[in-house]
């Protein structure tokens, strides 16, 4: 099944950010800017961006890192991954590695901060509760992990059009993190704060251990 996964998203990273770019026109760079600016990173630190896909956080991030604190970027495609390699070449403070992350090959406390963006939701059966357990152990304490995702729409056509994309993809589990975030988050998280990003139709968790 995994190898299942794998391979569509080889496949998807031939059209993914084409298919981002129709979707939601120039928000990304918006939402991606606003997220990267809630890092929390020191000097000579690190951030992890967990299912990084083709790299789009990571070019973000690498205008909030100092002198020699660097960003990893992890996903298990490696489609996506060469993708993303093609638009980090140009930094110097910017890697990828290819690993599952339910099983982070990181050790205990490497991180300042971990993100994700709208990936959370993609990770099927156990791999979410596996993968936040593998964020809080790579996590020095205090530091957050920063969860973006999609908001439900509001206008009632194109939420019901929402529910439908999220059930097509098998997703009871999904739709538990897209609308009962805080809660489910609240059960691994001593503080989860929710921000939405103005008029852009996505929300930022702040989850701190
Ligand atoms: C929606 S896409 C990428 C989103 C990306 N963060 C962005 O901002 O464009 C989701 C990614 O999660 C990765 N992924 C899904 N399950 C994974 C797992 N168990 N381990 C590692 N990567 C995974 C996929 O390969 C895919 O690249």
């Amino acid at each position: 099944m995994r190898k299942f996964r794998q391979k569509y998203y080889d496949w998807f990273s031939h059209v993914y950010d084409q298919f981002i770019k129709m979707h939601s026109s120039n928000q990304q760079g918006t939402l991606k800017t606003h997220l990267a600016q809630k890092t929390e990173v020191e000097k000579g630190g690190k951030i992890l961006d967990i299912c990084t896909g083709t790299g789009g956080l990571l070019t973000y991030l690498d205008k909030q890192l100092k002198d020699d604190s660097l960003a990893v970027g992890v996903d298990f495609s490696s489609g996506m991954l060469s993708v993303a390699k093609e638009k980090i070449r140009n930094s110097k403070r910017l890697f990828l590695v290819q690993a599952d992350v339910s099983k982070l090959p990181f050790k205990d406390q490497a991180f300042d901060t971990v993100t994700c963006a709208h990936a959370f939701y993609e990770l099927k059966g156990k791999d979410q509760e596996n993968c936040l357990r593998e964020i809080i152990r790579t996590l020095k304490p205090g530091k957050p992990f920063l969860m973006m995702e999609h908001d439900i729409p509001e206008k009632p056509l194109i939420r019901l059009l929402f529910y439908i994309r999220m059930m097509s993809m098998g997703a009871r589990k999904a739709l538990e993190i897209l609308i009962n975030e805080k809660e489910m988050l609240s059960n691994y998280f001593k503080s989860v704060e929710k921000i939405n990003t103005a008029g852009a139709k996505s929300k930022i968790l702040i989850c701190r251990p």
